[in-house]
């Protein structure tokens, strides 16, 4: 099969989250399935040209028009063979010679230039998929061009939507409709949103699949608690609407190679091995060397659907207790500020890292014991994994792909990953946290049993990439 995949980020090339990971682990699944050619399209920002590591060669110059604009376009393709699929990005100075990947005034008319863009070259490149898979608002745009202006190109090829946080959508002023997307008069219905342009709710109607990132997150999106205004979209396209969740990448995330980490280990030798890790954390944060303490660890942007408000809620309770507690990430004031003050009032138990190093965050997931992650809403979440990978025990609100992915602990401990809780408040989590420790501190050997069925845990993306596959025929027939 003939799959073209486009996102505004993927690692290794720029990531700034989830969905970097992601188009980095799902393209390489699906490139390893016989019969299948992959090819992934990404914008050529900045920092990939001016980084030797990645080299490329020029396949095409064209122009993409864009309402009244003609920008001008080159085709990129990396000259790399090893990642078994093509990789493409497209240059245009203006909209992506900039410091940083999002977060500009005119976000939405770089990425509606992008997603055009991506069809153009396929066409100069005479690449005809089967499917297209797109992903979040940033390339919502891929199937509404494709249904509207690009179909005679494209006649038999479907185009699958892919939905990793319904936050952020993509929204713009009702001119934004002629002034930037010069789209054909009848899709103004199709895009406008309550008076303005929605790309989300434009890719949600025009996509022959949509999917989402988790089961549950795939449930619970049709509700207004989850769906941040789109439910009602959602609920009358729910026949398109499939949720595959998440894998991640077991060859990246593996404590038995990982370089960062000072001692690597595996199921079979990890207490050895993370009693290594977790003493040379607390040397390079400063905090007690102690190995028989319950280390907890929160790696997260300090955004507020984290869960973060539950934390600062229940820290001062938690500490009570003979814990250390890690915090690693940056985000909202807030929340730096708060974790930075408990930190100063609790130096022998609290680390506050604010700021981003993914170095450090594998270190940490070898060290910890705990690991935290209270979320509001999570999509899919794949720390939860990582820690998982690492033999760190997840303690999570039971909701999205947390669900999914950490089954809780059952009575007698002969199933489950870890534990959870049902309904969002600090009390809640608290009690999931003690349950969780008191499993640390009085069962040592229910905890090792607990650990090793983490770690044998299979997170790969070989499930999930075959679910892929599956819809792909499904909509290909
Ligand atoms: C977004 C979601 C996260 C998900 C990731 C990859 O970042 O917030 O839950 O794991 O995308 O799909």
């Amino acid at each position: 099969m003939r799959i073209a995949m486009v996102a505004s980020e993927a690692a290794p090339y720029a990531k700034s989250g989830g969905l970097g990971d992601v188009m980095l682990g799902l393209p390489s699944e699906l490139a390893r399935i016989p019969g299948n050619e992959v090819c992934l399209f990404l914008p050529y920002y900045k920092k990939m040209k001016t980084d030797a590591s990645f080299k490329t060669e020029l396949c095409a110059r064209f122009t993409v028009s864009l309402s009244w604009r003609q920008q001008y376009t080159a085709l990129y393709r990396l000259t790399d063979e090893t990642p078994g699929y093509r990789v493409y990005f497209i240059d245009n100075e203006y909209y992506f010679g900039r410091d940083g990947l999002y977060g500009f005034l005119d976000d939405g008319e770089r990425y509606a230039y992008f997603s055009k863009a991506v069809l153009d070259a396929m066409t100069v490149l005479d690449f005809i998929p089967d499917v297209i898979q797109s992903n979040d608002w940033q390339s919502a745009m891929v199937p509404v061009y494709l249904n509207a202006m690009y179909r005679a190109a494209f006649p038999q090829t479907k185009t699958i939507f892919t939905i990793h946080n319904i936050e952020y959508q993509g929204w713009a002023n009702p001119d934004f409709f002629d002034n930037v997307l010069g789209l054909p008069g009848n899709f103004r219905g199709i895009m406008d949103m309550s008076g303005g342009v929605n790309m989300m709710k434009g890719a949600i109607e025009c996509a022959d699949a949509v999917t989402t990132v988790s089961e549950t997150y795939a449930q619970e999106i049709r509700y207004p608690y989850y769906a941040h205004g789109l439910d009602g979209i959602l609920s009358a396209n729910w026949f398109k609407l499939t949720g595959i969740t998440n894998g991640v990448d077991v060859r990246v995330f593996d404590p038995a190679t990982d370089a960062t980490l000072v001692r690597n280990y595996n199921a079979g030798d990890y207490i050895g091995g993370k009693a290594v890790n977790k003493a040379s954390v607390q040397r390079e944060l400063g905090l007690p060397v102690r190995p028989e303490v319950p280390m907890m660890a929160m790696i997260t942007r300090l955004a507020g659907h984290k869960g973060l408000d539950l934390l600062c809620y229940a820290a001062k309770a938690i500490l009570e207790q003979d814990v250390q507690l890690i915090i690693l990430g940056t985000g909202e004031q807030r929340f730096e500020n708060f974790f930075r003050a408990l930190a100063l009032e609790y130096p022998e138990k609290v680390s506050a890292q604010i700021r981003f190093d993914l170095k450090l965050a594998n270190r940490i997931y070898a060290a910890a014991d705990i690991y935290l992650m209270p979320s509001k809403s999570e999509p899919c979440g794949l720390s939860q994994m990582n820690a998982m990978r690492y033999g760190t025990v997840p303690v999570v609100n039971a909701t999205g792909g947390l669900k999914d992915t950490v089954p809780p602990v059952n009575s007698d401990n002969t199933e489950g990953l870890g534990f959870t809780f049902q309904s969002y408040n600090g009390d809640d989590f608290r009690n999931a946290v003690e349950r969780c420790l008191k499993l640390y501190t009085e069962d040592p050997e229910g905890w090792d049993i607990l650990v090793r069925r983490g770690m044998g845990t299979d997170f790969s993306w070989k499930k999930p990439a075959q679910k892929y596959m599956d819809l792909f025929h499904r909509l290909v027939g």
